[in-house]
């Protein structure tokens, strides 16, 4: 399975922190933000890994990530997104690279306690179609939102003013090849972006989208509150690590 990054986009919701840099480059406590979903990825036993950007600082990445040696890759692969024409339009320039194979993708924003391993294993048994991951929020109309018929996903909507679940369609997705040909279908959504939501959508009226729901904490880091909420869940895990490490647990 291949992975892919989609770290493109304006971050406009992070002016004035992201006029001269990339969103995905401001720091989350340690580290850059783009370090995380990269890691998941890693974490997941995938190595063969996109990242799509965009914008002025797309020259940054590169002298950041180099060939992946952080994260113990051979080598990264590059795409530059013209524009932000939405997570769909990014993930479109992942079709040459995939080359028909399965696709891991994560938004670049999007930071996950847990490891993806399990749900990886899980796709790979899936023998077509997607899969999304859930977890319950406080604040669900800010996400893409399952909308239940039972434990079954009748719809998805994106950002709805009054959620029908209290469920966040996550920013990991598991998609077999036919999502760059469900993509050519989508028209741009009343933000004028081509959305992950309608593909998921799309996989959906098919009967072909599974979902898991996610264990262990995880946030987005797009706007003040949750980068603040993202920095400081990764350093209460550090340091809960750190003193687990030095109490000689944990072996
Ligand atoms: O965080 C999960 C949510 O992410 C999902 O629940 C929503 O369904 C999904 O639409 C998305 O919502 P956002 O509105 O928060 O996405 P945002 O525009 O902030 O973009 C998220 C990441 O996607 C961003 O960090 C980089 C990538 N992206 C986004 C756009 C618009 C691109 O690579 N290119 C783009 O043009």
């Amino acid at each position: 399975m291949k992975g892919v990054v989609l770290a493109g986009g304006t971050g406009s919701r992070l002016h004035p922190l992201t006029r001269v840099t990339n969103k995905h480059l401001l720091p989350v406590y340690d580290k850059p933000m783009l370090y995380y979903p990269l890691q998941t990825l890693v974490e997941a036993g995938i190595h063969d890994i996109l990242i799509v950007t965009g914008g002025n600082s797309a020259g940054d990445f590169l002298r950041l990530l180099r060939n992946g040696k952080d994260f113990g890759l051979q080598q990264l692969n590059f795409a530059y997104q013209e524009g932000e024409g939405g997570i769909a339009d990014a993930l479109r320039l992942a079709e040459y690279f995939a080359r028909g194979e399965k696709v891991c993708v994560i938004l670049g924003d999007n930071i996950i306690e847990d490891s993806l391993l399990r749900a990886k294993q899980r796709f790979e048994r899936q023998d077509r179609g997607a899969m999304i991951l859930l977890k319950e929020v406080p604040d669900a109309e800010r996400f893409g939102v399952p909308v239940f018929d039972g434990a079954r996903i009748i719809r998805i909507e994106e950002k709805p003013k009054a959620p029908r679940s209290s469920y966040a369609v996550i920013g990991a997705y598991f998609y077999d090849h036919t999502v760059f040909d469900r993509i050519r279908t989508l028209q741009p959504s009343g933000r004028g972006e081509l959305e992950i939501t309608d593909a998921n959508n799309s996989y959906l009226r098919d009967g072909e989208l599974n979902y898991e729901i996610l264990e262990g904490w995880w946030t987005d880091a797009g706007t003040f509150d949750s980068l603040w909420r993202a920095g400081n869940l990764v350093r209460e895990k550090s340091l809960t690590r750190e003193s687990v490490s030095a109490a000689g647990g944990g072996k």
